[in-house]
């Protein structure tokens, strides 16, 4: 099982001190071989965090990148390339806070063939909003979102696709299990082969109901990934 802490833009120097905890706990914990746990912070914190987590088996990753996988004129912008180059070895592409401030399936599509190229392995986010849902057009959307999100990508078995219903992120709203259920197994049929995670509010009470579902493959956690005990605390109780 797959537990991706995303970070989001939370997070200084000061907010490292924390982490040990995390890596105390995963040191120990028995179950270890059966997770990896993969920690997406602002890019500010990939260097320092990847020499923090050096030698355990505490992955880090990005949260986004420039489709250019060269060197350009791109004030502001950070390609796939630099950010291996700090230490990042996972990426997160497609979050829908991306996707709501312009980031179309095409442009996903750019930035996931970017980040293989540069030898990331992709976290591709995919999710429906509110009103599609109410529409009933989640499976609609999911699947245009896949066909074009990995439209002539090669290497999909280094992309794990993470399905995050809009309107659960941040919301405190989960899907019902059977719905979850169903969307998780129809991602499955699409993309043959690959993990899928849920992601949206997920938190140390909530995850009991989740960690039922048993065709998720692990979960990308945002709010409560900032605070080690409950981040601690979900992955504890997935296994009790
Ligand atoms: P959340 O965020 O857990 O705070 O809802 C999840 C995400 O945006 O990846």
């Amino acid at each position: 099982m797959y537990f991706i802490a995303n970070w989001k833009m939370f997070g200084s120097l000061n907010s490292l001190n924390s982490l040990h905890k995390v890596v105390n706990f995963f040191k120990s914990f028995k179950k270890k071989k059966l997770v990896k746990i993969i920690y997406c912070p602002p890019s500010t914190l990939i260097r320092p965090m990847s020499k923090k987590l050096k030698n355990t088996n505490i992955i880090v990753g990005a949260q986004n990148c420039h489709e250019h996988e060269n060197y350009g004129a791109f004030t502001g912008s950070i390609n796939s390339n630099m950010l291996k180059n700090v230490g990042a070895k996972y990426i997160i592409i497609g979050h829908s806070e991306n996707r709501q401030f312009g980031e179309t399936n095409k442009l996903i599509n750019l930035k996931i063939k970017s980040a293989l190229k540069s030898g990331l392995k992709v976290i591709f986010c995919i999710g429906e909003t509110l009103k599609e849902k109410r529409k009933k057009n989640t499976k609609q959307v999911l699947n245009k979102q896949i066909s074009l999100g990995l439209n002539k990508v090669k290497n999909k078995n280094k992309v794990i696709i993470a399905y995050e219903p809009v309107w659960s992120i941040g919301s405190g709203l989960i899907p019902k299990s059977n719905d979850l259920f169903d969307t998780i197994n129809f991602i499955k049929t699409k993309i043959r082969n690959s993990k899928v995670l849920y992601g949206g509010s997920v938190n140390p009470k909530n995850i009991i109901e989740l960690k039922s579902i048993n065709n998720i493959d692990g979960f990308l956690i945002g709010g409560a990934s900032q605070d080690p005990k409950k981040f601690i605390d979900i992955i504890k109780k997935t296994y009790n």
